[in-house]
């Protein structure tokens, strides 16, 4: 039977958590300054000794608390034995530079074992380096066997192991995505089309949908955010939908909503336009400039939604009033110029700022009947936030800037290297908000890059310079890019 820790060993782990993190972060300064210093001065300058007795006091001291020594690199998160340490701007320099050498050495486990000698080290860390045409593999068995071959056996290494673990686990992630993006399509067009046919709709699948996004969102955001970009031309009415409710439920959790607030925040934000399906398909879906009357009919969604959902009231189960209160108010704006026009001044519900911020947002980047031209996301936020006639709420929208960055998802770049490149997903450092994650899709001189290389702009080189950086976005039909080939 395995016996539950005891109370002290919990201490004695978080004592040890605590101290490695402390001197995990010396031992992986020290290191990265003793390569530095064998790579600026001859071996047998003091820089260099100093250096190693200093790594050698480290190791010792921490191979006596704890009796193991292991140095992992997994992804970007950097491990002393199974303590994951902090990233911060103090260190940043130093595991930036270190992660970067063992990625180029093939390297990506280092045990260090009780009496590892300064030459050991020498040898070992003057064979690193990240400038080489060999291949990772090559590299570090090449370092493997000739650390043998001088008699040094205590310093272990090993390849990365994370690669195909964090494939496998992305692909998984983007796989519950997918699923529970489409469900919501499909669900949430059964309940459109049955509102259109004059029926009332089951509440259970809309919660049904709600409950998806929320823990989907919970879970991981990223991946379902993604997938908003790829905009479904013939199922704008559904996606539009499901696009804002993602958008809201991922705002709501920025701004500390609990779940069960974000439930219905999610719910008021799928069912925002239910109004709609009580005006005819041919207005929605005209092409050709519209009428004042047709416009007058579209104004009307917010009040005709307001009765649809009243009329769900009579199910068993409830619709909240905050759902109507949205439907009602989301383009009422800040400052109460949108419509419907009010006769008394009236302060907008939280809910309904969320729900404004999300579908002005998805509408402005939407390809539609009656907007022809969908403007790049970046130029929408920067819009929302700088023009009050908007009415945008100033706070929600700049949770909203911190939530798809500057450059949302599914934005095509150009970087100052002259290559192009799809934003992929928003940098998860606050710090990087102009910094994304993208995918170079053609190089310099115009050459399509197949696979698109997958980089992120805020990785600086060894002396803390950006390789690239976006210098202004791009419009793909242009370049008769497809972006949805590069975000799933
Ligand atoms: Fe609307
Ligand atoms: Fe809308």
């Amino acid at each position: 039977m395995l016996a539950t820790s005891t109370a002290a060993e919990q201490k004695s782990g978080a004592d040890s958590t605590a101290y490695l993190r402390r001197r995990g972060r010396d031992f992986i300064i020290s290191l990265y300054g003793t390569l530095r210093a064998i790579k600026l001065y001859p071996v047998e300058h003091t820089a260099v000794q100093r250096s190693l007795n200093e790594l050698a006091g480290i190791t010792d001291e921490i191979l006596d608390r704890e009796r193991e020594l292991e140095l992992r690199f997994s992804g970007e998160f950097l491990f002393i034995n199974s303590t994951r340490l902090r990233l911060d701007l103090t260190n940043y320099a130093s595991f930036g530079y270190l992660l970067k050498i063992c990625r180029a050495s093939g390297i990506g486990l280092i045990r260090v074992h009780p009496n590892t000698t300064d030459r050991a080290w020498l040898v070992f860390l003057s064979q690193i380096d990240a400038a080489s045409t060999e291949q990772p593999d090559e590299r570090r068995e090449g370092v493997i066997s000739r650390l043998a071959a001088a008699g040094f056996t205590s310093l272990e290494l090993g390849p990365p192991q994370e690669d195909q673990v964090d494939q496998e686990q992305s692909k998984q992630l983007q796989d519950a995505a997918n699923h529970t993006y489409s469900r919501s399509v499909a669900l949430t067009r059964d309940v459109i089309n049955s509102v259109r046919l004059g029926r009332a709709p089951s509440i259970k699948k809309i919660k049904r949908v709600v409950q998806g996004i929320v823990d989907q969102i919970l879970n991981e955001e990223t991946s379902l955010i993604g997938l908003t970009a790829l905009r479904d031309y013939d199922d704008y009415t559904f996606t539009h939908s499901v696009n804002v409710c993602i958008f809201s439920v991922a705002l709501g959790r920025r701004l500390g909503m609990s779940k069960l607030q974000l439930f219905d925040l999610g719910l008021s934000a799928l069912m925002h336009d239910i109004g709609k399906s009580r005006i005819p398909v041919s207005i929605l879906h005209k092409v050709e400039d519209l009428s004042e009357e047709d416009w007058k009919g579209i104004a009307m969604h917010p009040w005709l939604g307001v009765l649809v959902l009243f009329q769900l009231k009579g199910q068993q189960e409830e619709v909240s009033y905050r759902a109507m209160t949205v439907a009602y108010e989301h383009h009422m704006r800040g400052d109460l110029s949108g419509y419907p026009q009010l006769v008394r001044p009236r302060t907008l519900s939280m809910t309904s700022k969320i729900v404004a911020v999300a579908d002005g947002y998805d509408a402005a980047t939407s390809r539609r009947a009656y907007q022809t031209v969908a403007y790049s996301p970046a130029a929408v936020l920067q819009e929302m936030r700088d023009n009050p006639r908007r009415g945008m709420d100033p706070i929600v929208v700049k949770a909203f800037i911190n939530l798809l960055g500057i450059y949302p998802v599914g934005t095509l770049v150009v970087l100052d290297t002259f290559e192009l490149a799809v934003v992929f997903a928003a940098n998860p450092r606050l710090d990087a908000l102009s910094r994304p994650i993208v995918k170079i899709v053609s190089d310099a001189q115009g050459n399509v890059v197949v696979p698109p290389l997958e980089v992120d702009l805020a990785q600086a080189d060894v002396n803390g310079d950006y390789p690239r950086t976006i210098i202004k976005t791009a419009d793909p039909d242009r370049y008769g890019i497809n972006i949805g080939d590069y975000i799933v």
